[in-house]
Order: C-alpha cells, then sequence, then structure tokens
C-alpha cells in the first residue's frame, strides 16, 4: 500500500514509481541539439556504408531537422512515458517520417548515444567557459594596468605583509584563471575521441565507418575500445575537476571582494549595479553577487564528489548509475559560467578607494622589510642581524605609537649608530613597491608590463601607458 504521507503522487501503483525513478527526460532534454547532430551523422554514415538507404537516411536526415525545429520552438511534446532524449527523438522521428524512422537506431545503442551525447555538451560547455574565461581575464587585465600604480597592503595570514599595488593583486587571479583554462583545454583534448559505434557495449556486426561519424561529429578519432567508450566518465570528471578548482579560485576573489567592500575595510566600492540593500537596515550594501559566487562553489564541488562517488563501484561497463551524470554536472556548469560573468562584472564595476588602500598599506609596519633590506645594501649588515635589528626598531616605533617612516632617526640610531637618513627614502609605501622590480614583482613598472603582456595574448591592442 502506498505510504499515506508520500505515496499520493504514486497512486498509479508500480508503474508509476518506476517511470518517476527511471525518466530522465525531464533534465536530459538539455542534450537534444547534440542528440540529433549524433543520429544525423549516424544515418548518414549507415547510409554510405550501404547499411540502410540512401533515400532512407535522406528522410530520416529530413525528419531530424523537423524535430529539432520543433523543440527550438518550444511546440515539441516531451514525453516522461519516453523516458529520456533519445527515445523522445526517435519516437517523434516515426511521427514524421514513418517507418524508416526505425532503421536509425541500426548499429547503434542508447549506451553510445548517452556517451556521444554528453561529450558533445561538455566539449560545447567547455568552448563557452573558455571564452568566458577570456574575457574576465581580459576584464582583470585591464584593471590592472588601470591600478598598476594603486599602493595597497599585501597580506600574508591576513596580517599586514608588505605593501604591494592593487593591479599586482589582480593580475594573480589573471594567472590562476590562466591554469584554469589550461585544465579545461586538457579535459577537452582528451575527451576528443567518438564512442559512436561502441554500441551497447561490445562494437557491431555491421560494416560502421567509425571514422566518418568522428569526423562528422568533429571528434579527433573514434575511441578505441568498445567497453571503455559506454564506460568512460573521466570526461565529466575531469571538466568538474577543472570547475572546482576554478570555482576555488573565484571563491577566494569573492571572499576578498566580501572583505574589501565592507566599511572596516573600505578598500572598494561596488555601485548599485552590484551591491543590494536590507530590508530593515536602511545604510547596508551587501555584496551579495560576491557571496554567491562563494556560495556556489559548495554546489561545484559537490557534483565533483557525486559522480566520482556515484562511478566508483560501477563495475565494466555501462550502469543505469550514470544517468546520475547530469543533473549535477549541468547544473555545476551552468552555475560556473554564472560565477564567472559575476567576478567579471564586479571587476570592471568596483573602484578602489586609493587614498583609503594607501593608507592601509602603511599600517602594521608594512615596509619593515625594506628597513632591513637597507641595512643589509647600505651597511653590509647579514640579512638576519639586520632582521632582528629591524624588530627591535619596529618595538620602539610600537612602543611610541608611531609609523615606522615617523619614528625619530636618533631612536634608530640607539639599535644602530650606523643608520643615516637616507633611511627614509626606502620607508614609504611607494618607494617599497616601486623597488621590486624583480620578475613578477609588485613594481608598478612591471605591473604595467605583465598587464600588457597578458592583454596582448587576449587580444586586446589598445595603447597602454
Ligand atoms: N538515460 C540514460 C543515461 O542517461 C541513457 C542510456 C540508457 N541506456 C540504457 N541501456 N538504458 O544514462
Amino acid at each position: 500500500m502506498a505510504n499515506r504521507m508520500w505515496g499520493g503522487r504514486f497512486g498509479g501503483g508500480p508503474g508509476a514509481i518506476m517511470e518517476e525513478i527511471n525518466a530522465s527526460i525531464d533534465f536530459d532534454k538539455a542534450l537534444w541539439r547534440q542528440d540529433i547532430a549524433g543520429s544525423k551523422a549516424h544515418a548518414a554514415m549507415l547510409a554510405k556504408q550501404g547499411i540502410i538507404a540512401a533515400k532512407d537516411a535522406k528522410v530520416i536526415v529530413q525528419g531530424l531537422d523537423k524535430v529539432a525545429g520543433e523543440i527550438e520552438a518550444g511546440t515539441f511534446k516531451f514525453s516522461r512515458a519516453l523516458e529520456d532524449i533519445h527515445m523522445n527523438v526517435e519516437s517523434r522521428l516515426a511521427e514524421l517520417v514513418g517507418p524508416a524512422a526505425g532503421r536509425l537506431h541500426t548499429a547503434r545503442s542508447r549506451n553510445d548515444q548517452i556517451a556521444v551525447d554528453m561529450k558533445l555538451w561538455v566539449r560545447d560547455t567547455i568552448d563557452s567557459l573558455d571564452h568566458a574565461l577570456a574575457d574576465l581575464q581580459r576584464a582583470l587585465a585591464e584593471k590592472a594596468r588601470d591600478e598598476a600604480a594603486t599602493v595597497m597592503p599585501g597580506f600574508t595570514h591576513l596580517q599586514s605583509a608588505q605593501p604591494v599595488t592593487f593591479g599586482h593583486h589582480l593580475l594573480a587571479y589573471v594567472e590562476m584563471i590562466g591554469r584554469d583554462r589550461g585544465r579545461f583545454a586538457d579535459a577537452r583534448r582528451r575527451l576528443n575521441e567518438c564512442p559512436l559505434g561502441a554500441a551497447a557495449l561490445a562494437g557491431t556486426s555491421f560494416p560502421i565507418d567509425r571514422e566518418m561519424t568522428a569526423k562528422a561529429l568533429r571528434f579527433d578519432r573514434p575511441t578505441a575500445n568498445s567497453l571503455d567508450s559506454v564506460a568512460d566518465r573521466d570526461f565529466i570528471l575531469e571538466t568538474l575537476a577543472a570547475a572546482s578548482i576554478c570555482a576555488v579560485h573565484l571563491s577566494r576573489f569573492a571572499e576578498e571582494i566580501v572583505i574589501w567592500t565592507s566599511a572596516q575595510f573600505g578598500f572598494v566600492r561596488l555601485s548599485d549595479a552590484f551591491s543590494t540593500g536590507s530590508s530593515i537596515m536602511p545604510q547596508k550594501r551587501n555584496p551579495d553577487a560576491a557571496e554567491l559566487v562563494r556560495g556556489k562553489t559548495g554546489r561545484i564541488i559537490g557534483a565533483l564528489t557525486g559522480t566520482l562517488i556515484m562511478l566508483k563501484a560501477l563495475p565494466m561497463t555501462y550502469g543505469k548509475d550514470m544517468q546520475e551524470d547530469k543533473e549535477g554536472t549541468f547544473d555545476a556548469l551552468a552555475n560556473l559560467s554564472l560565477c564567472v560573468a559575476a567576478i567579471a562584472g564586479m571587476v570592471r564595476d568596483m573602484a578602489p578607494d586609493a587614498e583609503r588602500l594607501k593608507q592601509a598599506a602603511g599600517a602594521g609596519h608594512a615596509t619593515a622589510t625594506d628597513l632591513a633590506d637597507w641595512l643589509v645594501r647600505s651597511l653590509g649588515i647579514p640579512f638576519r642581524e639586520a632582521h632582528h635589528m629591524t624588530g627591535r626598531i619596529v618595538s620602539l616605533a610600537d612602543k611610541m605609537g608611531v609609523r615606522l617612516e615617523a619614528l625619530p632617526l636618533s631612536e634608530m640610531r640607539s639599535v644602530e649608530k650606523r643608520i643615516t637618513s637616507d633611511v627614509f627614502s626606502v620607508l614609504s609605501v611607494e618607494r617599497s613597491v616601486q623597488s621590486r622590480k624583480s620578475l613578477g614583482g609588485t613594481a608598478p613598472s612591471e605591473v604595467r608590463k605583465q598587464a600588457r603582456r597578458w592583454l596582448k595574448r587576449l587580444g586586446v591592442g589598445r595603447a597602454l601607458g
């Protein structure tokens, strides 16, 4: 008997329960373009190989185009009774073209069909993500160029470490996103082998041409093992792993935006376009978009974890468990691309408060390392010893309640009598960042050089200052 609390919707008995758990059409309809492309390539190949008549293939291809038109127009009626996208398309094809439709599934199975559909979908998605990530890099590199000389505090342990430049900070993310793109490209390269023709799992006795379908669907080559072809979901794992790492990068940046926009930090301001108000506290400007980027990282990593666990005990080859790869993958990649767009929007929108950043950059004796370096350079003191002396000077400044650069020379001389007033030339935050000209360092000149290099690589040809 159906459970009284929740059994109502399964009033139809086992049949209804089976349909509910088995049907994937509610989510795999997202694969319709890929499914139809795969079927068209298959039909053309069957005809060329003489497996079906050329006139049947023609009718099938025309019918598939018609089905695509209906789905595009929103007039197609998806049916749960037909389970999945493959059978929904094929059944409508039969209504449209009659018995020829029945020949399409020769030398094919839903097992190789779904593998093709998912690979094509993941490949398309990687391509559009790559576009979006390049745009984010462009937004970051342009802002980095514009803010190459804007000083800000550099942190380790979220404690004042050394002054850096805002542009330098943004370029760090350009590098991370560059590696993310590399990971996606790598996954794409490995997935680009066509499983079509593996059929259910063992291949087929029909004289198919797998090279032809692979080529038609823009794969590099057919897969080499039919069992692996229907069992493989590493391409999803790799893509979700790349997505998770990318999401973590975006989340770290989102976290910084949350911190930076707080009244206590006040490092940057987001316009109304990327802030929301509170329904009770009129003064609030909440960085909701950044918080959501940070929050969505959980479900993206969740999709990776879920898929890994779904696969871990599956014996060769296909198991219906694999149907569970879809919702997480679709959701994770859709949300990632939304996060990429949101971060790019916020980067373009954000206005750093240069005065506030400069103030903060000098807090916590952030130029202490510059003092130690001066002792090494000007007085030939070994760095370890200079470090120790600087520590004593810093504690004097603390005791007097002044910043390092405001500490009288006489006080410094009480620690090391050879110190001259030349030391003050390295204690300002501007001089500190200007001096760090080492490759990849924070000096405005170096930041401009790196921003220029990226913008050129990203195809932005504007004159750079
Ligand atoms: N909906 C299935 C999936 O997503 C398609 C493959 C079904 N194959 C099968 N033999 N039932 O995995």
